[in-house]
């Protein structure tokens, strides 16, 4: 693919990632406020560094769990294309250092910090051998996680040494991709949900209860929902897994936000869990955030077309009016 500016202007809307199923949505809204928009598909490709990039508003959507689907390396070959377009000054939602956050919970962390936000108890491990060491530090039970991961990917709760050792051991344990393990303070809740809240253009727009029953896995993009047979799980009924709250307020919701503002993370949903005390406990960062289909229609409210209209505004905002009309040449 070429990304030099030869073959795309008037300006557009860019579209950074390597997962259509998660795009497709976002297509969808483009089209129906007819803005003007194109993708690029980035797991393996050219960038000349002396080439320039087109005009447009370039939304970064790429994703800590790119390596499985085979995109080993696309949040590498995505910093380099954002560094190119940060030198040539172009408007990036999601910019270089909302990626660095993406592929590390560690960076997360710290930097959630800094706004007195709470996060987990976690030691990061670099070699297996490590882990033991970490997890009595910590105390058990402790969640084993990856580092860069998402989609709940290598999210292990572990009861006891005994049962460290066991999984260590088995073919079910598989190390982070970046070689960083993360053993963290299990937060039991007193109901088994969590809360995922969805910021875009940095304003909140809704907060999603997700129920934890089935598992670790909470990727709320349909293409990732586990198909569950419902006598296996008769307490949730298909479709009630997401709940979008009708009203959300939160005292850490200026604290998010200004974190948001502060590392360039411009669309984000945030992962928080309560514990039997009523502490929030922040976990998870997802730049590369998704919304229900089913949850959303339940609601009205529509994170796809919320992005789609914050895009366009930001198009129009720098480049005029005259740009919308690219979608029609
Ligand atoms: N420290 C924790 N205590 C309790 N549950 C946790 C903890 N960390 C993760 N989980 C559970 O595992 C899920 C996936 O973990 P998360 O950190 O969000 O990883 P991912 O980036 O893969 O989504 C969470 O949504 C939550 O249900
Ligand atoms: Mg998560």
């Amino acid at each position: 693919m070429s990304l030099s500016s030869r073959e795309l202007t008037p300006p557009r809307i860019f579209v950074l990632h390597e997962n259509i199923p998660w795009v497709e949505p976002l297509r969808r809204e483009f089209a129906a406020i007819d803005a003007p928009f194109s993708e690029w598909f980035l797991d393996r490709g050219l960038l000349d560094l002396t080439s320039t990039p087109p005009e447009g508003i370039f939304y970064n959507r790429m994703s800590a769990s790119s390596h499985t689907r085979g995109h080993r390396y696309a949040p590498e070959y995505t910093a380099a294309v954002l560094a190119w377009l940060t030198k040539h000054a172009r408007t990036i939602v999601n910019g270089e250092r909302a990626l660095q956050l993406e592929i590390s919970k560690v960076a997360q962390y710290e930097s959630l910090a800094k706004f007195g936000v709470e996060t987990p108890a976690t030691i990061a491990v670099i070699g297996r051998e490590y882990i033991p060491q970490a997890a009595a530090a910590i105390g058990y039970p402790v969640i084993l996680k990856h580092n860069r991961a998402g989609k709940g990917l290598g999210v292990k709760l572990i009861y006891s040494e005994a049962g460290l050792t066991e999984h260590l051991a088995s073919e079910a344990f598989e190390d982070s991709v970046d070689g960083i393990m993360l053993v963290q303070r299990y937060i039991k809740a007193p109901e088994p949900f969590i809360t995922r809240v969805e910021f875009i253009g940095g304003k909140l727009l809704y907060a999603v209860r997700v129920d934890t029953t089935q598992g670790f896995e909470l990727c709320p993009a349909d293409a990732c929902q586990i198909q569950q047979p419902s006598e296996a799980c008769p307490a949730i009924a298909p479709g009630d897994k997401f709940r979008i709250l009708p009203r959300f307020e939160h005292p850490l919701i200026p604290a998010w936000q200004s974190f948001l503002a502060a590392n360039d993370i411009g669309v984000a949903g945030i992962e928080f869990i309560n514990d039997a005390q009523g502490c929030a406990y922040t976990y998870d960062v997802n730049t590369n955030t998704n919304y229900n289909p089913d949850a959303e229609t339940r609601d009205g409210r529509r994170g796809m077309q919320a992005i789609a209209l914050h895009l366009k505004r930001l198009l129009i905002e720098r480049y005029g009016a005259a740009s919308n009309l690219a979608s029609a040449a």
